[in-house]
């Protein structure tokens, strides 16, 4: 047998034994998405880590995912296969500075995109995610003001396809910000039959291109149902594991990114997603540790805009 299989064999028995479920997002290594109880975007996965009853949950994602595991089910150990895969949004916002913008915006809701610490969720008035965004923020009253934080491209999607004027905070995911609107336009025309998929954290320009602008879990949907033969998907690769076995006679293109990744350093996978391995996901399982904890008040304070979105997303 080979060394990797016996390596997932590890994993599963290790499951059993700690009464541990691997939540993972679509953005992991395909080796993980497949030991995994339940794969999916931001918004699945809070809601699968809010209804497991195992004891454990091992979240390969990045932190603040493995946040949300513990702000909606704190009597859980959740384990990380590594501490110090982040997130360049969370990075952006610490909540000592939405504190003082909310201070300059009394009136102001803030409205804050899951991808954030939870001391920054603590300071929200409701939660959203790619999947619900669009529903939540029309939701507020007319004139109610906002604050959205923290990603720039989402936030002003968000504000041409509802309407509504937003304050935005001034961060960007490192990965979606790679794509190049004018080579997808060349990838385009040489591709004339594809349909453009993307992830409404690009910018944009590249945006404005896109058929489909969606979530993972929408994105993986179209490809599933759409009747096309072929796509360009502006999105983090990982993806392409799921989305190859949803349709395996379709074809799937890596939307263009601004220079190659060896010559600039940036890239199209997400470091932080990619920090995490199939053996630190054993390690992870078989020491209990490295754990996610948090401070009771910022776990309370965080679970109330995470709740909100919750039941914002079930309503009709
Ligand atoms: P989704 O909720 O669409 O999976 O997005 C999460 C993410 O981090 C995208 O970069
Ligand atoms: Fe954060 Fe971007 Fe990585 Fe998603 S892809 S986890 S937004 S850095």
């Amino acid at each position: 047998m080979l060394a990797h299989d016996s390596l997932a064999d590890e994993v599963v028995a290790l499951k059993k034994s700690r009464r541990a479920v691997i939540l993972a997002h679509y953005y992991q290594e395909s080796d993980i998405q497949d030991v995994a109880d339940f794969v999916g975007d931001s918004l699945q996965l809070s809601q699968e880590a809010q209804a497991t009853e195992a004891e454990v949950i091992c979240f390969a994602g990045v932190h603040f995912m493995a946040e949300v595991a513990k702000i909606l089910n704190p009597t859980r150990t959740v384990v990380v296969p590594d501490l110090e895969a982040g997130c360049s949004l969370s990075d952006a916002c610490p909540p000592a500075g939405l504190a003082a913008f909310k201070a300059q915006h009394p009136g102001a809701k803030v409205v804050a995109y899951i991808n954030c610490s939870a001391g920054v969720k603590a300071l929200a008035d409701v939660i959203v995610t790619s999947s619900n965004a669009e529903k939540i923020v029309k939701s507020f009253p007319a004139g109610q003001e906002l604050l959205f934080v923290p990603d720039k491209n989402l936030g002003r999607y968000l504000v041409e396809k509802t309407g509504r004027p937003m304050i935005l905070w001034e961060g960007a995911c490192i990965v979606h910000e790679q794509y190049n609107e004018r080579k997808l336009v060349q990838m385009k025309a040489r591709h004339p039959g594809a349909l453009v998929l993307a992830h409404p954290e690009c910018e944009g320009p590249v945006l404005r291109h896109a058929d489909v602008v969606g979530s993972t879990k929408a994105l993986l949907e179209c490809v599933r149902k759409d009747p096309a033969r072929e796509f360009i998907v502006a999105t983090e690769p990982g993806i392409f594991h799921e989305m190859e076995r949803a349709a395996p006679q379709k074809a799937l293109l890596e939307a263009p990114i601004h220079g190659a990744c060896a010559a600039t350093g940036a890239c199209n996978t997400c470091p932080h997603m990619k920090r995490n391995t199939l053996e630190k996901v054993r390690d992870a399982l078989a020491n209990l540790a490295p754990r996610v904890d948090l401070e009771e008040g910022v776990r309370a304070g965080a679970f109330v805009p995470m709740q909100r979105m919750l039941e914002l997303s079930k309503a009709a």
